[in-house]
């Protein structure tokens, strides 16, 4: 791999054992992945939160804890280093507790406190603790073309696609070195050649709702697994929430990280400039057949009508679908044998605080949480069996990791069986 004489010089220790080893680690990974040179970001969403187990992994406290955790779970080194402040503009993502709700989490004073110190520990080193799968909501907004380096492959997709930045999905150790160095490898997504389309989706049936899109990731996802769509006979312009959960959708079933939307995404006004004249691997037709077919897979694990949890918000809900609940709602209150729980990014929160959303949700008997999820946190309310969400992404990963049925269905649907505590849907 070539480097510039700065990273050779970072890699040779001229700014301390840590970047040295940030750099060694870049250095091992982008030869491991075919990458000629690095590329220079100052873009980096990683995650570095630790909590007990984290701890109690290590095997001992003292002043330098989180040092020579950040080492061991960011860096990949055995080594104890002095992590420095990060030298790029770098946010937390996802965590694994909401401080404010340790009781619904099933967290004990030791987790919180590990959490509350480690949260810290990234706080004095430059880390903004945005704590959320959706940075692009709350502020961390990149610009077409601007190299960045993600983790959490929602938000990868999402500003890849609608935004036009570039990233690959990285892991917790490539954003850990980015965060100290300002680089990341130059390969995949970094690069025009691998952004073009490689599958043409021709849409022959409405796709309008949520749910429309929700279905359409999940069935794309399997359909065509690591390619880059290019998505044909869209009759009307999604808005935020819509791509969000298709792009979510798409990189659970599968693992599409691009996909153009002529005419709506950044990087390609017609279909023919998204394949710039190749000729696609391969023509999907998506249909009522298909669109049924995505419908039926993310119910298969349904079966118990009796829904003990809801979960609205993943990716992290907006202000605007916060007030959808609260609407739908109408005054409702949640069936003493369910929950609803509605998931959003900490700076949203408190717009719903300000704007009496969370006030009306906690009078219907729901909960308002950040900074994490049930998928990432791994927590349910005790007794939970069967979930109900109108995520296709939660559905698909939540009863997997956590061995619970799940229904997929409307916002609409989801808020009536919080409410009435049974899962009744029309299939579409
Ligand atoms: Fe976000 Fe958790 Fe869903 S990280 S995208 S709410 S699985």
């Amino acid at each position: 791999m070539q480097l510039t004489d700065e990273e050779r010089a970072m890699a040779d220790g001229a700014q301390g054992a840590a970047v040295a080893a940030a750099m060694d680690l870049l250095v091992r990974y982008g030869e491991a992945l075919g990458a000629d040179r690095l590329v220079e970001t100052n873009n980096v969403c990683g995650a570095n939160v630790f909590g007990s187990r984290h701890v109690r992994l290590l095997g001992r406290g003292g002043a330098d804890l989180h040092d020579t955790a950040f080492a061991r779970w960011s860096l990949d080194s055995d080594e104890d280093l002095d992590i420095p402040p990060v030298a790029a503009y770098s946010c937390q993502l996802i965590g694994p507790m909401d401080i404010e709700h340790p009781e619904l989490q099933h967290k004990d004073a030791d987790e919180l406190q590990a959490v509350l110190d480690s949260e810290a520990y990234s706080a004095r080193h430059g880390i903004h603790l945005l704590s959320t799968c959706t940075p692009y909501q709350v502020g961390n907004v990149p610009v077409r073309g601007e190299h960045c380096a993600w983790m959490e492959s929602s938000a990868v997709v999402y500003i890849n696609s609608v935004l036009g930045a570039r990233t690959n999905t990285e892991g917790r150790e490539s954003t850990g070195a980015a965060m100290l160095t300002r680089r990341i490898p130059l390969y995949g997504l970094h690069l025009d050649e691998h952004r073009l389309a490689t599958h043409l989706v021709e849409v022959g049936v409405e796709v309008e709702t949520v749910r429309d899109w929700g279905l359409l990731g999940y069935f794309l996802g399997e359909a065509i697994a690591e390619g880059i769509p290019v998505i044909d006979g869209i009759a009307t312009t999604p808005d935020l929430v819509r791509l969000k959960h298709f792009g979510a959708a798409a990189a659970s079933s599968g693992d599409v990280e691009l996909y153009h939307v002529p005419g709506v995404t950044a990087e390609a006004r017609t279909v023919e400039e998204a394949l710039a004249g190749r000729s696609p691997a391969a023509t999907i037709r998506y249909g009522a057949a298909e669109r049924r077919v995505a419908y039926e897979r993310l119910n298969a694990k349904g079966d118990d009508r009796h829904v003990d949890l809801v979960m609205i918000g993943c990716p992290h809900a907006t202000i605007d679908q916060i007030r959808q609940v609260c609407t739908l709602l109408d005054g409702r209150k949640v069936h003493t044998e369910s929950n609803l729980w509605v998931f959003t990014p900490r700076a949203i929160r408190e717009v719903a605080e300000r704007n009496g959303y969370a006030d009306t949700l906690r009078a219907a008997g729901a909960h308002l949480l950040s900074d994490t999820c049930p998928a990432i946190g791994q927590f349910v309310p005790p007794g939970c069996r069967v979930i109900a969400t109108d995520s296709a992404k939660q559905a698909h990963y939540l009863p997997a990791i956590m061995g619970l049925q799940g229904w997929f269905g409307t916002t609409a649907e989801c808020v009536d069986a919080a409410v009435n505590g049974t899962w009744e849907a029309t299939a579409p």
